[in-house]
């Protein structure tokens, strides 16, 4: 019997403000890149419009590259993997309309990925110099990024259920709009966790919202560390100042508190030990150490994978395509971009 053909996936991700292209064979990395949008900092947040523009700029460059690095064809490829949702529309018609018209040109299969599923599979992508355990089936993830925020039971590659999940403002989120409320730049996730570091955890308490089962919300929070700044900033201007670090650490404290209480839940409910983290709040330092803690504390195996697949990136979309294009689930070309859905 001859050598089984290798398959080469080229995955796209614009969901949101990253213009990313990946190429993957069989399992492993061969080539990631991603052009970030820097033009969002000066308005403290992604604006859609100006992020749909930058991945039209970026898209071919991007792809280019990931082309050249991977030191393939394009002949070579085998199927091409975008990021169908959920994200910002006009993000996602670029990548989407690229994949096609990729597809159509190259004659090759067109493959929808749904950006969460990307980042719970992100955890099988290999790396050529680098030797990895994947987690095993059936595994908790907790995944908390900048959009989204859940716990979903993984029973196989493509066999994944949502099984609870914030029910309004996303973990990372939570992390951006109280750093915009302290006047920190966006992202401001990143910085909270920097000046955390110097801060007492426990020097405020922020509300917890009591929300049943394993949902969680952090709306409350929102506005419980807004309503707060407020009063002490009406006492001393340089309250934000003069307490920054505190600030961080307790608020950072809470999320963590909020997240670990549900997956903690999650893990005596459904009495799965193995436990990943996925997302860009999964950088967070302080989160990882609560989950390393919980972690030796209940027995669990944890998985956290390298920082580079936690944000958003195409590797991640392009293992999806890989397990899909191994059973067959190629997307027709009328195949339209979501904004909201969840994983099916
Ligand atoms: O997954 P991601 O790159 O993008 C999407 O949301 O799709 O996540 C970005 C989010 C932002 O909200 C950012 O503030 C947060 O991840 N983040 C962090 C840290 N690094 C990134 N939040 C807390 N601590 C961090 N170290």
């Amino acid at each position: 019997m001859g050598k089984q053909k290798d398959i080469i996936i080229l995955g796209i991700e614009s969901s949101c403000d990253d213009t990313a292209a990946a190429i993957i064979r069989n399992e492993v990395i061969i080539s990631n890149e991603v052009s970030g949008q820097a033009i969002h900092m000066a308005y403290g947040g992604v604006v859609p419009e100006l992020a749909s523009r930058a991945h039209q700029q970026n898209i071919i460059p991007v792809v280019d590259l990931a082309i050249k690095n991977a030191g393939i064809s394009v002949r070579d490829i085998s199927a091409v993997a975008f990021t169908r949702g959920p994200g910002l529309l006009g993000s996602l018609l670029v990548g989407t309309s690229f994949a096609k018209g990729f597809s159509l040109a190259r004659n090759i299969p067109l493959i929808e990925v749904n950006h969460l599923q990307g980042h719970v599979l992100a955890h099988f992508i290999q790396e050529k110099t680098v030797e990895k355990k994947n987690p095993e089936f059936p595994f908790l993830c907790l995944l908390v990024s900048g959009g989204n925020s859940q716990i979903i039971i993984v029973r196989d590659y493509l066999d994944i259920e949502v099984i609870g999940q914030t029910i309004d403002d996303a973990a990372g989120e939570a992390f951006d709009k109280c750093a915009k409320v302290m006047g920190l730049p966006y992202p401001g996730g990143p910085l909270i966790d920097k000046l955390a570091k110097g801060g007492n955890p426990m020097a405020y308490v922020f509300a917890k919202p009591r929300i049943p089962r394993l949902d969680y919300s952090f709306s409350g929070l929102k506005t419980s560390f807004l309503y707060f700044i407020r009063d002490r900033i009406a006492e001393n201007p340089d309250f934000i100042e003069e307490h920054k670090a505190d600030l961080c650490a307790s608020l950072q404290e809470t999320i963590i508190q909020v997240l670990m209480t549900k997956v903690k839940l999650a893990a005596k409910e459904t009495g799965i030990r193995t436990i990943a983290v996925a997302g860009g709040v999964s950088a967070n330092s302080g989160l990882r150490e609560a989950l390393i803690n919980a972690a030796e504390k209940h027995n669990w195996v944890m998985h956290i994978p390298p920082f580079k697949f936690t944000t958003d990136n195409a590797a991640m979309i392009a293992i999806t395509g890989y397990y899909k294009f191994l059973k067959g689930e190629f997307a027709s070309h009328d195949a339209v971009p979501y904004s909201r859905v969840t994983i099916k």
